[in-house]
């Protein structure tokens, strides 16, 4: 830590604002329901977390963890389960919750895996979209912003394991 740089891309007020509107979007799309949320840890957790109090129909909620950047900032394209979901998903009505598509490798995955295991329905939130890194054609039924190719820490993303309890989302660059 300390050789890097932070700027400020959005404020824990306007994520918040985001939040709630994602929140009554997603109400909207499964009202009348119960929505089971597969949060991918751990860098969804904070957004999940504000996500399930915003929504205003029946909630359930399970974790997967999926190998990730390790301690680079580049994808290796390879994913691989670190933490299955505990209880079965047949039948339900599954949000994966994320906090961000880069390449689309890891939610290309994640869908095929759990749409392998017959879900009722199958939607993808995520806070941030990078779609200029896009490695295979992938697109969020809910997106909170589009942001541009820069690495990006706080609110629950990280880099190497440092960050994720910070308030808003930082562009971190290497000091030159
Ligand atoms: P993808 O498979 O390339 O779409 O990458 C998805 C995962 O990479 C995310 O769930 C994050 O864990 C991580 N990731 C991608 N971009 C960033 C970033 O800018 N900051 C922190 N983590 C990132």
């Amino acid at each position: 830590m300390g050789k890097e740089r932070m700027t400020v891309l959005l404020s824990d007020l306007e994520i918040a604002r985001r939040v709630k509107e994602l929140a009554a979007e997603i109400s909207r799309e499964y009202a009348g329901g119960k929505v089971t949320l597969v949060c991918v840890l751990k860098g969804a957790v904070v957004f999940a977390s504000d996500l399930m109090r915003c929504l205003e129909i029946p909630v359930e909620i399970d974790f997967m963890a999926v190998s990730s950047y390790g301690s680079e900032t580049k994808s290796s394209g390879a994913v691989r389960i670190l933490k299955d979901l505990d209880s079965s998903i047949l039948g339900k009505d599954l949000l994966i919750v994320e906090d961000i598509v880069d390449t689309g490798l890891t939610l290309d995955y994640i869908c095929k895996n759990l749409l392998s295991r017959k879900p009722r329905s199958l939607k993808v939130v995520t806070l941030l979209d990078k779609p200029a890194r896009r490695k295979v054609k992938f697109t969020p039924d809910f997106c909170g912003f589009e942001i541009p190719d820069h690495f990006v820490i706080g609110y629950g993303l990280d880099f190497n394991e440092d960050y994720r309890q910070l308030p808003g989302i930082c562009i971190l660059q290497p000091e030159p």
